[in-house]
């Protein structure tokens, strides 16, 4: 039998504990040192002895699953001092944005370092995310994360507001997630290659308004607006039925295609007869001596959310 400490990582082995009643704790195995908490405690040295997939028991009896953390466990288990992103979203993000080994790409806000942690695990091991952050205490909490998980070499920290553009160009995908996106899309469209892939979470219907109005305008494409629900189940087998509650809203996904070429011929009729109007809104508004703004109309868009809700 091959025991944790048998396998060929270079660091010590990150495990997954799981208790009778579906506790979960995350810790980090060193030779001679313990874990301890209320229902007992483990030798680190005993569960080094064990495989993945065992189980170990504490000095007081009490068993626990002895397991390596999937990368569901890492993003909901971080330290955070922002609202994260939930693994259902951040693994359509992923899907869509099409992220592989190799990838670059730029993720804005890096928040806790929830997302960062997703898409670090997937450019492995030749790609890099370039992760931006105006906070420097957020930014130090995701730092944290990614070094405690191991996933340190695949990212860039920029600690930056990302009104003052993205550092790098011709990237592979780029994320948003902050509060007013689409403030930021003309830095995004010089940060992509042509064809790149670009996805934004955003908490209200207010925020996709704004955002889908800028896309069309700046000739990103393929443009797609949706919402995922993940219902749990009891996994009782004679007595299966959903849990109680539910996560009913997390965020709504919009995704897009930078294109290199004016995009007006193409849009569906209802999307150019809607930019029509908003063209003709900005030329009255100039005549009367004032500028146009979507934002005008919507206090909400004008005084946005506080930061932690994206
Ligand atoms: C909801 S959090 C991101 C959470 C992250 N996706 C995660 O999974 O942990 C939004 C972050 O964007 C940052 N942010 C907001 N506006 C920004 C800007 N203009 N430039 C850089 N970061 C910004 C905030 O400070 C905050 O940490």
């Amino acid at each position: 039998m091959v025991g944790l400490a048998d396998s060929d990582q270079k660091t010590a082995p990150l495990v997954l504990l799981v208790s009778p009643k579906g506790k979960r704790y995350l810790l980090r195995l060193q030779p001679g040192a313990h874990w301890s908490t209320n229902l007992g405690r483990i030798a680190h040295d005993d569960m080094l002895r064990k495989p993945a997939g065992g189980i170990v028991h504490t000095h007081l009896g009490t068993p626990f699953l002895l397991l390596e953390p999937t990368l569901a466990d890492l993003i909901t288990m971080i330290s955070r001092r922002t609202q994260i992103i939930f693994p259902k979203d951040a693994a359509h993000i992923l899907f869509q944005l099409s992220v592989q080994p190799g990838s670059r790409v730029i993720e804005a806000g890096s928040g806790s370092g929830g997302m960062t942690t997703a898409l670090a695990w997937f450019v492995r091991p030749t790609g890099q995310v370039f992760s931006y952050e105006v906070n420097e205490q957020h930014q130090e909490q995701a730092r944290q994360n990614i070094v405690k998980v191991g996933l340190e070499p695949y990212v860039t920290f920029h600690q930056r507001d990302i009104q003052d553009g993205f550092l790098e160009t011709g990237v592979d995908a780029l994320f948003f997630d902050v509060r007013s996106p689409w403030r930021y899309l003309g830095a995004a469209k010089e940060a992509l290659r042509p064809g790149g892939r670009l996805a934004i979470l955003l908490p209200t219907t207010n925020q996709v308004g704004a955002v889908l109005r800028c896309l069309y305008e700046m000739s990103f494409a393929d443009l797609r607006v949706e919402e995922l629900l993940l219902r749990r189940y009891k996994p009782v087998p004679d007595r299966l039925r959903p849990e109680d509650q539910m996560i009913a809203h997390s965020g709504y996904m919009v995704f897009a295609r930078n294109m290199i070429e004016d995009t007006s011929d193409w849009l569906p009729v209802q999307v150019r007869r809607y930019l029509s109007r908003r063209q003709l809104a900005t030329q009255q508004a100039a005549q009367r001596g004032e500028v146009y703004s979507d934002e005008n109309d919507d206090p909400i868009l004008q005084e946005p959310l506080p930061e932690s809700d994206g």
